[in-house]
């Protein structure tokens, strides 16, 4: 009921704000035309209002996007909910039972909502946004991963769809940063007795590289090199792992630039690649040494796909290699998609 109304809340909130996008949109046009018709002495001042109105809009339709994003997120709330209580109204399964609440803490602890975990701010910390937190929309002050709750449960959904499904392979995750997205995914194999499974953390361990505009043009002037916030070392990763009690033989550390690391990286089979190194460089080098190690039937995830770089690099990797599997939206940022079980030669 509570959800419901949130829902509905949500829905009237978007139609609200797309209802002033286009009272706005006629105000400036109108405003425009006015200034040009009687050739207004104060024509400047037209021209001032109407920007002011460009950036207004662009508040608002940045807004709607975060409403979207976020009723997708509560729509996957119910999806899963529904579907426990499926399982649950289905017969004893006290395993299914057990699994489930002890993921649904682990993503509650790994994304700092379960004690309200500060946000990193210009200005140190700021409160934490819910809705923000739930979409992977801020970094957390403490909390091992920043990719939110409904990113968790894509990763979570799409690791079960491969061990239902005996896609065979291992978790790659390309740019960890705290670790927390690989420690989610070490506890959904292990809870699963996935024995033989195992699970890749690859990172520089120190932050993501200098733009190389010579080589990729589209990260011209990309400033996540500079974020220090952005930089956590290895050995603050296999800390994480240890405190959950998730540090084992199935947990391999793949070190350094992606560029030096992943053509090397030992890992044979990939049932699940998950790239999260925002930038074109970043990613475009993640497929080009990772995406013909997928089994057929495996699925890829772009946690970035709603940054311009990012998305470039893979529409010019499946444009290249005639990939047409339809990408899924996860949350209004990352996306994914499932390889053809039946797929053509890649590099
Ligand atoms: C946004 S963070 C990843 C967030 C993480 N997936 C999580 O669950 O919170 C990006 C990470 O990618 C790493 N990274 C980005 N580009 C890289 C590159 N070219 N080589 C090595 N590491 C890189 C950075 O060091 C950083 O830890």
């Amino acid at each position: 009921m509570e959800r419901a109304t949130r829902v509905s809340e949500h829905i009237e909130s978007a139609a609200a704000a797309a209802d002033i996008l286009r009272v706005l949109d006629t105000v400036q046009s109108s405003l425009l035309h006015r200034a040009e018709e009687h050739a207004l002495a104060d024509s400047s001042r037209a021209t001032v209002i109407s920007n002011q109105i460009t950036d207004t809009r662009a508040a608002i339709a940045e807004s709607l996007q975060l409403l979207g994003a976020n009723l997708l997120a509560v729509g996957s709330r119910q999806d899963e909910a529904v579907a426990s209580l499926k399982r649950l109204i289905a017969g004893p399964e006290t395993g299914a039972l057990a699994i489930d609440l002890y993921l649904g803490l682990l993503e509650k602890v790994l994304t700092g909502t379960l004690h309200g975990d500060a946000a990193i701010s210009d200005t140190g910390t700021a409160q934490q946004d819910e809705i923000r937190r739930a979409v992977g929309y801020d970094w957390p002050a403490t909390a091992e991963t920043m990719i939110g709750v409904a990113r968790l449960r894509n990763v979570r959904m799409l690791l079960e769809r491969a061990i239902a499904e005996k896609i065979p392979g291992d978790f790659i995750e390309t740019g960890v940063w705290r670790g927390g997205t690989c420690i989610y995914a070490r506890a959904i194999l292990m809870a699963h007795h996935q024995p033989t499974r195992r699970v890749f953390v690859a990172d520089s361990f120190r932050g993501l590289p200098p733009p190389d505009p010579e080589n990729y043009p589209a990260d011209t002037n990309d400033p996540h090199s500079t974020f220090a916030a952005l930089s956590v070392s290895r050995e603050e990763v296999e800390r994480n792992f240890r405190r959950y009690g998730l540090l084992d033989e199935n947990v391999v550390f793949v070190e350094g630039w992606f560029k030096d690391s992943l053509p090397t990286a030992p890992i044979e089979k990939i049932a699940v690649l998950r790239l999260d190194g925002d930038m074109y460089e970043s990613t475009i080098q993640a497929l080009n040494a990772l995406y013909h190690k997928v089994s057929p039937g495996g699925f890829v995830i772009i946690d970035d796909y709603i940054l311009k770089n990012c998305a470039q690099a893979v529409d010019n990797f499946r444009s290249t290699h005639r990939i047409d599997a339809p990408l899924s939206a996860v949350d209004g940022a990352a996306v994914w998609w499932q390889v053809p079980a039946s797929r053509g030669a890649l590099p």
